[in-house]
């Protein structure tokens, strides 16, 4: 959890750096995603630990409304900078440093139990969705409310229902915040 955690946080406060310790702590004590994250984490280490998860996945809800399965694997780094709305269903991978905007929905299809994968630095812009055993690349972009129901491949960008391909080869490289 620690680890994790710590990567989350590492990559929460990049936008506001260079911070001093007092500034980090405030950044902590009021950013939302770092909050969101943070309930995600205990949630997860809490199934891992076969302890609970009842009050973590509670508060996320009251809260920000954001459910997340157990059985969801999300790697580090993970940023939810309008954390709203989120739904991450079983048997989702989640790459490390990805941002996943308000109301993203990574579902499963009915019937099956892969859920979407998301590679590494993936950006969901706000309301866009995943539906069943889809693959997003490395350092997609799945813009604003599209529906992602077929594999996209790295470095790609994807808009629209169902998402298509606008471009092939964008800028977001592993320096993007
Ligand atoms: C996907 C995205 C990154 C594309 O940006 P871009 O590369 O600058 O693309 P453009 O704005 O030049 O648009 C290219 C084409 O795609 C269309 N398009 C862009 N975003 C779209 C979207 N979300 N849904 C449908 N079509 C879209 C444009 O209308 C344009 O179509 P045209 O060529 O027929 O005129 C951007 O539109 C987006 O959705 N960003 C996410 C924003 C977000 O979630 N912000 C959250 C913080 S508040």
């Amino acid at each position: 959890m620690f680890a994790n955690l710590k990567a989350d946080l590492r990559r929460n406060l990049r936008d506001y750096l260079p911070c001093g310790p007092l500034k980090r702590a405030a950044l902590c004590l009021t950013l939302n995603s770092i909050h969101a994250v943070a309930l995600i984490r205990l949630q997860q280490a809490c199934a891992r630990h076969h302890l609970p998860t009842i009050f973590a996945a509670k508060a996320l809800f009251w809260l920000f409304k954001i459910e997340v399965s157990k059985q969801a694997v999300i790697g580090p780094g993970l940023r939810l900078p309008h954390p709203m709305g989120i739904i991450i269903a079983p048997n989702v991978v989640i790459g490390p440093d990805c941002d996943l905007y308000a109301d993203v929905r990574l579902v499963l299809a009915h019937g099956m139990k892969q859920g979407p994968q998301l590679g590494a630095h993936v950006f969901m812009g706000d309301g866009a969705k995943a539906v069943g055993a889809v693959t997003i690349g490395d350092h997609a972009i799945i813009g604003v409310s599209a529906v992602v129901t077929k594999d996209i491949p790295a470095n790609a960008t994807a808009v629209g229902i169902p998402a298509k391909i606008i471009a092939e080869n964008n800028q977001r490289n592993a320096e993007a915040p």
